[in-house]
């Protein structure tokens, strides 16, 4: 895909608040018309409003459970009723939780699993058979930061073994699909102020750890006006100051000297 998206369409999932919303409204500013899913209609639908107000651009709200396969496939069926094809892909809509794995509910697994990662496969295997036919497309998953961490960062296990799982994907689907044309990028956010990360206990506690939105949404602009022979297979975006992210980058950190 080129550098010029205007017309483009962009299928946003999770869109209606926090990392997607922000990517919506990223993806709009570039003159990139929206289909965008979340499980709630209503904030669903007033974030459609306020993006197609303020960007000039169209936005269809498609209400939609990525765990559903109907529901990825009417939102497929949506987005090529209304505008012909979807030339991007944003796969962000995802659940967090904080267990310690002896006490996290059996059924918490497959929620996460359904959502963090079958999910996502799903939708780009829906899209991806038009994208070959037209030799292009771009796709976005949105993974984590926390797969950086080796170990995985404790009480988070099952939901970053997903978003590892989901990273590895992307990084095979990229070596697939190059020769189509189709653009794979990962997004490897830091710890972000968003509704997920205010639901965590000790996550939060120091805000000056927390990221905004703006990181993750330059990110995904530049994956998204790359020239047209590039494309970045992974972008990390993490806190200096996280201590999730010690092993890559250490908190405290001893300089020769010091
Ligand atoms: N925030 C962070 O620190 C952080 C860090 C690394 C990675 N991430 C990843 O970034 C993505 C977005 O996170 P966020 O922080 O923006 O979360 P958020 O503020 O909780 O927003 C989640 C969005 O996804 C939607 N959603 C949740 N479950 C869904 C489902 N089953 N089907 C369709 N939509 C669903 C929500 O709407 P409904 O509830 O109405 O469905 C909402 O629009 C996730 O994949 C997350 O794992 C976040």
């Amino acid at each position: 895909m080129g550098t010029d998206l205007k017309g483009k369409v962009a299928i946003v999932t999770g869109a209606s608040r926090g990392i997607g919303k922000a990517l919506a409204s990223t993806a709009a500013s570039l003159g990139i018309n929206l289909v965008i899913g979340a499980r709630n209609e209503g904030p669903l639908k007033e974030t459609a409003e306020e993006i197609a107000k303020k960007f000039k651009v169209q936005v269809l709200p498609v209400a939609c459970d990525v765990t559903k396969l109907e529901d990825l496939e009417n939102l497929v069926k949506s987005a090529k009723e209304k505008f012909g094809t979807v030339d991007i892909l944003i796969n962000n809509a995802g659940v967090s939780s904080q267990y310690p794995f002896q006490e996290q509910p059996i059924e918490d697994f497959e929620r996460l699993a359904h959502t963090n990662y079958l999910g996502y496969v799903r939708l780009i295997r829906l899209l991806i058979n038009d994208m070959i036919k037209n030799k292009s497309g771009s796709i976005i998953n949105m993974v984590s930061g926390s797969t950086l961490c080796d170990p995985l960062p404790r009480n988070f296990i099952v939901y970053s073994s997903l978003k590892v799982g989901l990273r590895a994907f992307s990084k095979g689907l990229f070596w697939e699909l190059r020769d189509h044309g189709i653009k794979v990028t990962s997004i490897l956010p830091g710890v972000t102020d968003t509704d997920l990360t205010g639901k965590l206990n000790e996550i939060t506690s120091d805000t000056s750890r927390l990221m905004s939105t703006q990181a993750i949404e330059d990110a995904v602009r530049f994956a998204l006006t790359v020239p047209a022979n590039v494309c970045p297979l992974e972008i990390s975006v993490i806190n200096q100051q996280t201590p999730w992210t010690a092993p890559v980058i250490p908190f405290k950190q001893h300089h020769p000297g010091k």
